[in-house]
């Protein structure tokens, strides 16, 4: 295994501090009224993120819409009947709702919800580094631009890269993949394919500490342990189970334990607790030595997804997501590729 020398990883000075208005109960019970109101009015559908606000979650979940890891937000969205997607998430998301389904109206809450992956891999540079390595096949994660996309051969999420990592090699090939380098070092060690790894973090999961983790653990000595795997291999290493947001949900209702540690963004607890509400869920740690709480386990991006801004979309049509369409329809052969490939 091979990584790329640059550091891609975003620095804390480029993280936003963003931190969510605060609402009393009546304007919340007011706004998802409305939200609920205008979805009906503008034929819409709400696909929202596991990551994102509880109370977006609940309107997706009361409205007939999805709250869902990434990989199913696509398929969903894909898939739904009505002509207006409202993807309640980061940049990326709305654009694969857009490239999937170019005939559709895709709105967002925000257009600076963004990632640190995407921003961490630039398509000019990217576009040089796949030349330089054009022997090799390349796999890159869907939290990325639609250009990056389009300069790809697959496309994966955290709940299917393993297994199409897996398939690659037994065709022989080699694998540039880009750009979560802990998410990439995964999938490495489980598939021991030959990957040249791009050097992106996603900055919520690097944060979590393999030491106060331990420490941690010995508190709760009968908890169960949820990595996603953005997080370093020092964290994944003491998990019983990694997976995509969708699979640590599963985990967590298939397990025998009452007790988990998640290492994950904060925004999952609220399904967690909804799915499995006798179990007790500690989220992991992310302070001790080197600490930077850039993002404190909860991604600035997909706090921006409020509910002021999401009836303001759906209100105004506004934040709608454009993608050239030449570009989105050679995005669109990986990403199929993944949403073709066996589940
Ligand atoms: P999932 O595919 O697990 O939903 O992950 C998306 C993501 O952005 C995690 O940080
Ligand atoms: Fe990107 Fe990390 Fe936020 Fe997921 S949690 S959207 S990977 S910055």
């Amino acid at each position: 295994m091979l990584e790329i020398a640059k550091d891609y990883t975003l620095a804390l000075e480029d993280v936003p501090n963003f931190k969510p208005e605060d609402l009393s109960k009546d304007q919340v019970v007011r706004l998802k009224h409305e939200i609920t109101e205008l979805l009906n009015k503008r034929n819409a559908v709400l696909v929202a993120h596991y990551y994102v606000d509880g109370d977006v979650q609940d309107i997706a979940h009361e409205t007939g819409g999805c709250v869902s890891d990434s990989l199913e937000m696509a398929r969903f969205g894909r898939d739904h009947p009505a002509p207006v997607l409202v993807v309640s998430g980061v940049r990326f998301m709305g654009e694969t709702a857009k490239v999937l389904s170019p005939e559709k109206t895709v709105l967002m809450p925000t257009l600076k919800a963004e990632c640190s992956l995407d921003l961490g891999c630039p398509p000019d540079e990217f576009r040089a580094f796949c030349e330089e390595h054009s022997d090799r096949t390349v796999v890159v994660y869907a939290n990325t631009s639609v250009a990056v996309k389009a300069l790809s051969d697959w496309v994966v999420t955290s709940s299917v890269g393993h297994k199409i990592v897996e398939h690659l090699k037994t065709q022989g090939e080699k694998i540039l993949w880009a750009p979560d380098k802990h998410l990439g070092h995964y999938i490495q060690q489980k598939t021991k394919a030959d990957m040249l790894l791009w050097s992106g973090a996603c900055v919520v999961h690097e944060e979590f500490k393999h030491q106060a983790l331990l420490d941690m653990k010995k508190v709760y000595p009968d908890a169960g342990i949820l990595v996603h795997p953005e997080s370093p291999s020092s964290v994944i290493e003491l998990a019983d189970v990694v997976g995509s947001t969708s699979q640590i949900l599963k985990a967590a209702s298939e397990l025998p334990q009452n007790v988990f540690i998640v290492a994950t963004d904060r925004g999952l607890f609220h399904q967690l607790r909804r799915a499995e509400p006798q179990k007790r869920f500690i989220e992991a740690p992310t302070a001790g030595d080197g600490a930077t709480c850039k993002s404190c386990a909860h991604c600035p991006w997909m706090a921006m997804n409020e509910l002021k801004t999401l009836k303001h979309s759906l209100e105004h049509f506004d934040n709608e997501i454009h993608v050239d369409p030449e570009m989105g329809a050679r995005a669109m052969i990986p990403l199929q590729r993944m949403l073709d490939f066996p589940r």
